[in-house]
């Protein structure tokens, strides 16, 4: 065997146990490089005649060549491996279906709110507002409950400084009503309301909704109609056992609570009505003498209990989201 075929089996054999691309390349330079062992052999091609320059040259570039050659193919075969090492550990399966965007849902007591608000909508009620912190006029001097009256008592509140009030009812909202517009006045009014208050089926933040229907002629029988047919719709029940139990509120006269009877027979207050007092009348300037008219106040956060068959009010306010999620 030739000089040159003994050079060329090393290289090839050197090139095939590289065990890496930088091994490899260090192979390379060993018999391609600067001094390697081909590129000396082609160094000494001058020292020869002509005719044996010839065909030794010719031998020599076939070997670089048949090098050249392996350490492509050895190097491809790096190059395709380390490729499909990457593929796998980086691999994604695009057939995986998308996360998708989680939709938000309405809370329970805001889709009841909105389910009321659209049965009366249908009764021609319009919405009304009203801020949630009130002067003490509008929570309780304008609706006939003057300063150290007794049935402040009945609503155990929270006073911001100065003197305002955080609103322990929806009813302030009437007197901002009435202040504006002349009747007839039709409207509810819905938003959060503050007291003391804290157990099962009392929160100190709470919703109510305020109902108010101002006319000539209007009677304790459109109240109860009104209402009851309310209640038939919401509960999609036209035996809906009903009461409208006696009882009192500064505001009203004749006054009365509403009462539902839940699933357990027990009687379950919903909410307070009566026909609106004269004296609040003549204190947002409507002539009681001409025009008559009811308000109701319903707690919002009860309803969404008894249609979703919740037992204690303050599930609805802990913000978790297992609970909170059956809803939507
Ligand atoms: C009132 O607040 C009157 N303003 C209602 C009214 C309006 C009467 C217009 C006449 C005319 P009362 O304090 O009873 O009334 O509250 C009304 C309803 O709010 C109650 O029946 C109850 O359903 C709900 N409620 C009262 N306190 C709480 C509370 N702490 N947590 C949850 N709901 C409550
Ligand atoms: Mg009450």
């Amino acid at each position: 065997m030739s000089n040159v075929d003994v050079i060329l089996k090393e290289g090839l054999a050197a090139l095939d146990a590289a065990a890496d691309l930088v091994e490899l390349e260090q192979v390379k330079a060993r018999y391609l490089g600067k001094s390697g062992a081909l590129t000396e052999l082609l160094k000494q091609l001058g020292k020869l005649s002509p005719e044996e320059r010839k065909s030794a040259g010719a031998t020599i570039n076939a070997a670089k060549q048949a090098f050249e050659t392996r350490h492509n193919e050895v190097r491809d075969g790096f190059n395709a491996a380390k490729l499909a090492a990457q593929l796998a550990a980086e691999s994604l399966d695009v057939t995986l279906p998308g996360r998708g965007i989680t939709p938000a849902g309405l809370h329970p007591v805001t889709l009841t709110l909105e389910r009321i608000t659209g049965l009366f909508a249908t009764m021609g009620f319009e919405v009304a507002d009203g801020p949630e912190i009130e002067s003490d006029f509008h929570n309780f001097q304008a609706l006939n409950i003057p300063e150290n009256h007794p049935a402040r008592a009945m609503q155990d509140t929270f006073y911001v400084e100065g003197g305002d009030v955080l609103r322990t009812h929806t009813s302030p909202i009437q007197v901002r009503y009435m202040l504006d517009n002349q009747p007839p006045i039709k409207i509810v009014a819905p938003g959060r309301v503050y007291r003391v208050d804290s157990d099962a089926t009392h929160s100190p933040m709470f919703h109510q909704m305020e109902g108010l229907w101002i006319d000539q002629n209007v009677s304790f029988a459109d109240l109860k109609a009104t209402i009851t047919e309310f209640l038939r719709r919401f509960f999609e029940r036209d035996d809906m056992q009903v009461r409208f139990r006696p009882s009192f509120f500064p505001f009203t006269e004749t006054s009365a609570e509403i009462d539902v009877l839940d699933e357990q027979g027990r009687w379950l207050e919903v909410g307070g009505s009566g026909m609106v007092h004269p004296n609040v009348l003549r204190n947002v300037g409507i002539d009681p003498e001409k025009y008559t008219g009811f308000a109701f106040g319903i707690g919002l956060d009860r309803f969404a209990m008894l249609r979703y068959g919740v037992n204690d009010l303050r599930l609805f306010f802990e913000n978790d989201l297992t609970f909170l999620k059956q809803f939507n």
